[in-house]
């Protein structure tokens, strides 16, 4: 996850703070913007008060410089000192009330920032939240991650600061250029000439510096991600002894890193004060030739002066604008891509003659299901499955034949694309899917465990569920021995994914979590082929008693655990090729006794 990694790389000075420096474009601008603003919500009124105060801030600033003519006209060539002390009383109250103004600016401008992203971030959550499993398996946690990190931390700067940054510096520049012209129209194209020219040079600077910075973030990114991965990968990378290898990779992306940082730093840091002495070759000629004009056009002391300090200010916002420009559209381009997963179609919703199950009884039937991940690679083919309330039904088959496909239908994590699935009668379409899924419980192959105690691990089942209840389903799964060893016992804090603990134990404590479901139909998917046998012997006889009066579907590749099944079904490459009982499946001397005397022979 390379690109959610924010290091300060950047010289003062350069575009792309915090080094996110980006080419990025949004792709239409303007519509994310009006959507940005749409999020301002009530905070229209604010953002009217905050434009008064650039306002305010600018005109005083503005007015600062240009009193400079009055002062020294008027009181300083004729040594007025009393005259002087009063104006510069003024120039204190005006510089005294801009900085309030943009005190108070910059304050209310955070507020409506950070509120807005409060409410664009519940809104991306609240939506990921509803998205089907579907949206999850073409999208990489690294990339959803950097939706929530690197884009909304942009987009959070750019409306903290930039946007603000980006008006006013419009306003000064604007101010400034009326104030020249006002002053001397003569000097003003005379500026007019060399700070473009003087902007063209350090744009140049600027933009061939960003190359290099780019380069260096690339080689940053692929070193960082080749870093995290030997790390997370480490007890594969010494079974396989490959840290020779891995070594030698590093090297390669670590020269690359060091010469390209190398470039990046050495221009930039060559090349900037080569802009600063490019600022103060513009203000010695702008004083020249104002000298000239002064004494041949007689422009008058104060208004060089007040004018040298306009034409010193005018670069800051062209700069300002420049680099803000850049952190704007990478900001838009984020939000863009926030939109996007927003704009993601969730999880249909129920149908509005959907039924409310309160107490089902547990008949299950598959009616000629097809499906497929995606429509071109079908992977069930007209399956049909019958379960009368309470059966216990096993399907059995090799790896990639479909099983954990078939028990994924049932809860509706995806919908199917041929055939019907009905509970008691009812097809599951036509029932409202939080009553489904609450009837369901699911022992998934693959677990996880959230950061919390091992209680609410196993709460997490039945929000309701007591501490009573919560110890005796873990007594019936056979988690509750290895819990009480744990050294702080229930209350044991589970971290990364319960990775504190075995395998096994991460199934017990999930089929602790079923068992507190209560659900009317259970599932279990490889539920105990991390345990042991001794453990699952003694587990089997609480998993027999979860599944008593339960409709139950087990996969299972350890055979033992399905014998007593009231059907066991025989998946291959998607179609059932046998069903039937134990003994009648052994009888017919087919796939199923093949993979049964396998395992017992
Ligand atoms: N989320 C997914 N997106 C796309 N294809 C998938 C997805 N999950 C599984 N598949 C594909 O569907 C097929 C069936 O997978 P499934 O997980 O149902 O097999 P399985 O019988 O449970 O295997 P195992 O015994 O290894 O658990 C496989 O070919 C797999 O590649
Ligand atoms: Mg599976």
């Amino acid at each position: 996850m390379a690109e959610t990694i924010n290091r300060k790389l950047t010289p003062a000075g350069l575009p792309g703070r915090r080094g996110k420096i980006s080419s990025e474009k949004p792709g239409n601008a303007l519509r994310v913007f009006g959507r940005i603003f749409t999020y301002l919500g009530d905070q229209k009124l604010s953002m009217f008060v905050i434009i008064l105060l650039l306002l305010v801030n600018t005109l005083a600033t503005l007015s600062g410089s240009y009193l400079l003519r009055p002062t020294i006209n008027k009181y300083i060539i004729p040594h007025d000192i009393a005259g002087l002390i009063n104006m510069i009383a003024v120039l204190l109250a005006l510089y005294i009330m801009g900085s309030v103004a943009s005190m108070i600016q910059n304050r209310m401008m955070i507020t409506v920032a950070q509120r807005t992203i409060h409410k664009i971030r519940t809104d991306l959550f609240c939506r990921i939240q509803s998205l089907p499993l579907q949206f999850f398996d073409s999208h990489s946690h690294g990339e959803l991650m950097s939706r929530f990190t690197n884009d909304l931390d942009n987009l959070s700067d750019s409306l903290n600061t930039g946007i603000t940054q980006i008006l006013s510096s419009f306003l000064t520049l604007t101010g400034i250029l009326f104030m020249m012209l006002y002053i001397s129209p003569l000097l003003t194209i005379v500026t007019l000439v060399i700070v473009p020219f003087m902007l063209w040079v350090a744009g140049r600077i600027i933009n061939k510096s960003k190359t290099y910075f780019s380069a260096q973030q690339g080689a940053l990114g692929a070193l960082d991600g080749y870093v995290e991965e030997m790390i997370r990968g480490q007890k594969v990378v010494k079974v396989f002894c490959y840290e020779k290898n891995a070594l030698d990779d590093f090297e390669v992306l670590n020269k690359d890193l060091r010469d390209k940082a190398t470039h990046a730093q050495l221009y930039s840091g060559v090349m900037m004060p080569v802009i600063q002495n490019l600022n103060t070759i513009n203000f010695a000629l702008t004083a020249a030739v104002g000298g000239i004009i002064a004494i041949v056009k007689g422009l008058d002391i104060g208004g060089l002066a007040a004018f040298l300090q306009y034409s010193r200010q005018f670069g800051r916002p062209v700069n300002e604008i420049s680099n803000q420009y850049n952190s704007l559209q990478a900001a838009l381009a984020g939000a863009e891509r926030i939109f996007q997963i927003m704009d993601e179609i969730p999880e249909k919703p129920d149908e509005p003659q959907a039924e409310s199950l309160q107490k089902i009884n547990g008949d299950v039937e598959f009616r000629q299901v097809s499906f497929g991940y995606s429509p071109a690679n079908p992977v069930l083919k007209k399956i049909s499955v019958m379960a009368k309330a309470g059966q216990k039904i096993a399907i059995v088959g090799s790896t990639g034949a479909g099983k954990t496909t078939i028990m994924n239908l049932l809860p509706r994590f995806y919908d199917i694309s041929e055939g019907q699935i009905f509970i008691d009668g009812i097809n599951i379409v036509n029932i409202k899917r939080d009553d489904l899924r609450k009837s369901i419980a699911v022992v998934f192959q693959d677990t996880h465990l959230f950061t919390s105690t091992v209680m609410e691990n196993i709460r997490y089942g039945r929000l309701e569920a007591t501490d009573q209840e919560v110890i005796s389903a873990a007594q019936l799964s056979g988690a509750d021995s290895f819990i009480k060893r744990l050294p702080k016992g229930y209350l044991t804090i589970l971290e990364s994914d319960g990775g504190n603990l075995s395998q096994g134990q991460r199934q017990l404590l999930n089929i602790a979590r079923a068992t507190i479901a209560r659900p009317s139909i259970l599932i279990l998917d490889e539920a105990t082929s991390s345990i042991d046998t001794r453990t699952e012997i003694i587990i089997q006889k609480g998993i027999d008693q979860l599944m008593k009066n339960r409709t139950s579907f087990v996969i299972a590749h350890r055979l033992s655990t399905v014998r007593n099944a009231d059907e066991i079904i025989v998946l291959e490459h998607g179609q059932i090729i046998e069903r039937g009982n134990h003994e009648f499946l052994l009888q017919l001397k087919g796939r199923y006794y093949q993979l049964y005397s396998a395992q017992f022979d």
